[in-house]
């Protein structure tokens, strides 16, 4: 085959393997190793917010697989922070990051092949200082997961255990974080979390096992999960997809309700706009593992700024609005294994102009609160900063 063939077809040689493979375990074994020295001292684990107003602050986070065939800069430079008792929608087509994301939040990540590389995840404390959750050692991840932060998940079935009764799993998680709970104590928590989610029946649902309820009750009782130990940060990925339009409304509210009462945060993760709409103050807009505009639920539904951003609201059905043909945008995200080295939309965007061949276009604030990544702003927008790849070969 020949040279340029190959590279179109991501044919790799059995050489190239063995020297993908051989550099793999060298990165992540060295990686490994840095990690475990890190979380040793809680110097380099321990941080300050840049705004104690915020709960989490992403800044230059780079999560890379190191896969057979190279890797994938699945999270590539991406800053934002979620701010108290408010909803982040992060939104995206599929594969563009959104789930890695908040996976090195929760430190879940397949690892060793999955590494933060780069950057600093922070979580506040409420003190005044913060973990950079990328080297906090696992014992204190375990108090966190859970705890501090939870996570709601897009189909509830594979979230529930099929074995164990209902009452059983939302104990169990009261019990892991409050030992000095007793059992009676524990099961009316169950109970009054079960009551808070809008399960009628709490006392029967108590004793049943997850295939004896609907799907929208078995989401109910993963926000009840979720919930049981009053999180200040709830991560919900996707928590609607699997479940019919009147449910997802329902369940929507039912978190919005929880998100106030709680005064916890929302990290929302969805590909659906409308949910977003109806729920978010902030709005993240990501493609492939960059974020490319970032705002307030009005600056991205009513401003939005890049093309990309601009695309996804064409491409939106509205309803009473008669067109011929939905809008797609054209072509397709790039290789993730091999990213261009100029703006990842350049080969999909209608609008590119003569600066979009030079490097990745840099950060640029248009408003207080509204943030765009396109080079169309340069002269009118103020550059804040340019996005921080991660040079594997000087790991
Ligand atoms: N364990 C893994 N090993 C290798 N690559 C991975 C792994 N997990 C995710 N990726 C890659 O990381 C990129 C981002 O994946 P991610 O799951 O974050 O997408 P997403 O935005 O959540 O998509 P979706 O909307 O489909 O859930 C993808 O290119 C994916 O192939
Ligand atoms: S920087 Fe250029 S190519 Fe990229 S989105 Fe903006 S206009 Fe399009
Ligand atoms: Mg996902």
């Amino acid at each position: 085959m020949a040279d340029n063939e190959k590279k179109k077809s991501s044919y790799i040689s059995a050489r190239e393997s063995r020297r993908i493979t051989r550099f793999n375990r060298r990165i992540t074994g060295k990686l490994e190793k840095a990690r475990a020295d890190a979380a040793k001292d809680p110097a380099l684990y321990t941080t300050r917010m840049e705004d104690p107003d915020n709960v989490v602050e992403f800044d230059n986070v780079c999560t890379y697989f190191f896969t057979d065939v190279g890797v994938v800069k699945a999270v590539d430079g991406v800053n934002f922070s979620i701010p108290k008792c408010s909803t982040v929608g992060v939104v995206g087509e599929s594969g563009c990051g959104k789930s890695v994301t908040s996976l090195s939040l929760m430190q879940l990540l397949q690892r060793p092949s999955g590494q933060t590389v780069g950057g600093e995840i922070r979580f506040n404390l409420g003190d005044g200082t913060a973990y950079n959750i990328v080297n906090t050692p696992n014992s204190i991840m375990e108090t966190i997961r859970g705890n501090k932060i939870s996570m709601i998940f897009q189909e509830p079935m594979t979230s529930l255990n099929p074995v164990f009764k209902i009452g059983m799993q939302v104990d169990e998680v009261t019990k892991l974080h409050n030992p000095e709970m007793s059992d009676e104590d524990v099961k009316a928590r169950t109970l009054e979390m079960l009551d808070l989610v809008g399960i009628a029946n709490k006392e029967g649902v108590y004793d049943m096992y997850p295939h004896e309820l609907s799907g929208g009750m078995r989401q109910r009782i993963c926000i009840a999960i979720a919930l049981a130990c009053s999180p200040t940060l709830i991560i919900a990925d996707e928590p609607t997809t699997a479940l019919d339009v009147t449910i997802q409304a329902q369940i929507l509210d039912l978190l919005q309700n929880l998100k106030d009462k709680l005064n916890s945060s929302i990290m929302l993760i969805t590909h659906d706009l409308g949910v977003v709409a109806g729920m978010a103050d902030y709005v993240v807009v990501m493609y492939a593992g960059r974020i490319v505009e970032k705002g307030t639920a009005d600056d991205i539904f009513h401003h939005p700024a890049h093309p990309y951003t601009i695309g996804l609201m064409r491409s939106k059905p509205v309803v009473g609005k008669k067109v011929e043909e939905l809008y797609n945008i054209p072509g397709s995200v790039p290789n993730p294994v091999e990213m261009p080295d100029y703006c990842y939309f350049r080969d999909r965007c209608e609008m590119h102009c003569s600066h979009c061949s030079g490097q990745y276009p840099p950060e640029i604030r248009i408003s207080g609160t509204h943030v765009v990544s396109c080079y169309r702003y340069l002269e009118e927008g103020e550059v804040l900063k340019y996005p921080k790849s991660v040079n594997v070969e000087e790991l």
